[in-house]
Parts: C-alpha cells; structure tokens; sequence
C-alpha cells in the first residue's frame, strides 16, 4: 500500500487515475483506526475506484491541548488494517503537520448558519472551524467526488455538509451510521484510553440514549432530559456535560415538539478525563 506524507507526491498520483477517468472517495480521518471508521472505507471502496484515507492528527481543531498530545498515533497499525481491506485500491495521505498547514496553524474562521453555536461548538471553542479549515483543505488537496463521514459526529458531517454547499466544492458527503461496539458503545478512537472500570461504565451512555428514545414517544423534551441527567447524577464513574434533543436539521435544542419534524439526541459523557460523545434517531 502506498504511503504519501507530502501533498505534492499524492497530488501527483491522484492525477494520474484522474487522467485515466477512474472515480475517487476520501475518508478523512485522525487515525488509531477501529472497525467504525474501517466500515467508512469499505463503503468507499465499494463506490469508487480508488480510496484516499487521510491519517492526520488535526492541531487546529483541538480545544485542549492535553487532548491533544494524549490522542493516539498508531500509523503502522492503521496501515495494516487498511491492508486487510485493499492493497492495491487505497492510497493513504499522512502528512506532517507542516506540509497541511505550511507553516500556518491559524485556522480560518467559517460562518455554518449557527450550526458551529450548538452542541459540540458551546463546549470545544474554535472545534469545527479548526475541522473547517482542515477538511477544506483535505478537498483541496484530494479532490475527491465522494467523501464519507459518520454520524457519530452528527453534528460535524452537518457542518461539512454545510461547508460545501457554501463554499460551492463539488463533493458528494456521503454519511455513514454509527459503528458499535457489541456493548453499544459508540466505536471511538479514544475508547482505547479507557481505564478497565470506565470501560465497562461507557456502555451506560448508549443504553440511556435507548431508553431516551422510548420516553420520547409520551414524554416531553424537557422531561426526558430532566430523567436523563437525573441517571447521570446517580452515577459514580460517569459525568454528564450534556443532554440535548435537537431538530435534525437546524441543531436546535427543541422546546415543543411537532409531529411532522425530526429530531435526535445528542450526549457528551466524561469518564474519567476521557470525553466521550454519541447521538440516537429519536422519531
Ligand atoms: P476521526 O474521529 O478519526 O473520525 C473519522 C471519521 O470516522 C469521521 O467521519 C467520524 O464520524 C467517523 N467515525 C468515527 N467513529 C465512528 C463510529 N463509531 N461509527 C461511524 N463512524 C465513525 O472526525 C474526525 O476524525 C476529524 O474531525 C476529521 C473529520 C478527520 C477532521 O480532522
């Protein structure tokens, strides 16, 4: 499997199967690959010809530089478990941080509608323009005619989709759905820093998303959230940051819901100093 870090030597290849017409997707992500996103490169394998997994620790889009330096960095690892999909059909783009940003880590500033105020934005300051400018730049680089991304960061395949329509960049978004363990915690690359005991008290935060859901049908908004954050304050391992039952499309944090509209809920647990976050289809 090639391996590129410089984005002139990936933009070289790409160009070549661009010239014999073959079609591209891009799986961006930030590596310590897990079956979630391994299932977001088989759905790009079977829709295009080639497959470009970008491997890069984003510094812009983090909010806590501990976060950051504690983030896993397992490449070897991640190239073996491409291997097992397709050697000869994905190219995986791993650049330093210099040859992305080119000296330059400030990121730009987007304007998503106020899509970038809810949720994930009122708890990670400068987050999604930190994953604006880095998924920009990624579409820039590959130019890709799909580019897949999972709903387990609900809101960020939102903002993305936000960003190409705006911003006018001829790219499918294709979302994916969320990859669980058999537990039904949601796969994330940070589940491997859990410590044993918070391990086995993670899958709490889906089995209340669940029942959420079943209260949702006779209950208020505001009393499912009410009996959610109750569950949690009982709770010795797990913290809640928050609960949120928001319109599917505008994020909104819903007050009174109507039949005709679609709504979700949102969740951010801590365990331990782990961050942890997942979101449920309610109607
Ligand atoms: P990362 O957390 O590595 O995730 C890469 C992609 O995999 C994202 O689209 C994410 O939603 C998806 N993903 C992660 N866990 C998943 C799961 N359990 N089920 C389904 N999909 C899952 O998200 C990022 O990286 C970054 O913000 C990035 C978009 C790469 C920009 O730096």
């Amino acid at each position: 499997m090639k391996i590129y870090t410089e984005k002139q030597q990936i933009v070289t290849a790409i160009d070549a199967f661009k010239d014999e017409k073959q079609t591209l997707g891009l799986v961006p992500t930030m590596g310590a690959l897990h079956n979630g996103h391994l299932a977001l490169v088989e759905k790009a394998l079977k829709d295009n010809d080639k497959v470009v997994v970008s491997i890069f620790v984003n510094p812009t889009q983090f909010d806590n530089k501990e976060d950051l330096v504690k983030y896993p960095r397992t490449l070897d690892q991640d190239v073996k478990l491409l291997e097992t999909l397709s050697k000869e059909h994905i190219l995986v783009y791993a650049p330093t941080v210099d040859d992305v940003y080119d000296g330059n880590t400030v990121s730009e500033t987007f304007d998503f509608d106020g899509l970038e105020f809810e949720m994930e934005g009122k708890f990670r300051i400068g987050h999604f323009d930190g994953v604006g400018t880095i998924v920009k730049r990624l579409f820039d680089i590959v130019k890709p005619g799909n580019a897949y991304f999972g709903e387990k960061d609900f809101q960020q395949l939102a903002i993305i989709k936000k960003l190409v329509e705006k911003h006018h960049i001829p790219v499918n978004i294709i979302p994916c759905p969320i990859y669980r363990e058999p537990s039904g915690l949601a796969m994330s690359s940070r589940n491997t820093r859990l410590k044993p005991d918070y391990k086995e008290a993670a899958p709490f935060i889906y089995k209340t998303l669940e029942a959420a859901k079943m209260r949702f049908g006779t209950k208020s908004a505001i009393e499912v959230t009410q009996w959610v954050e109750k569950q949690f304050e009982s709770h010795g391992l797990l913290k809640l940051e928050y609960f949120i039952i928001a319109d599917t499309t505008t994020l909104k944090t819903v007050k009174r819901k109507l039949n005709k509209k679609s709504y979700r809920a949102f969740i951010a647990v801590y365990a331990d100093d782990i961050r942890l976050i997942d979101n449920i289809a309610l109607n």
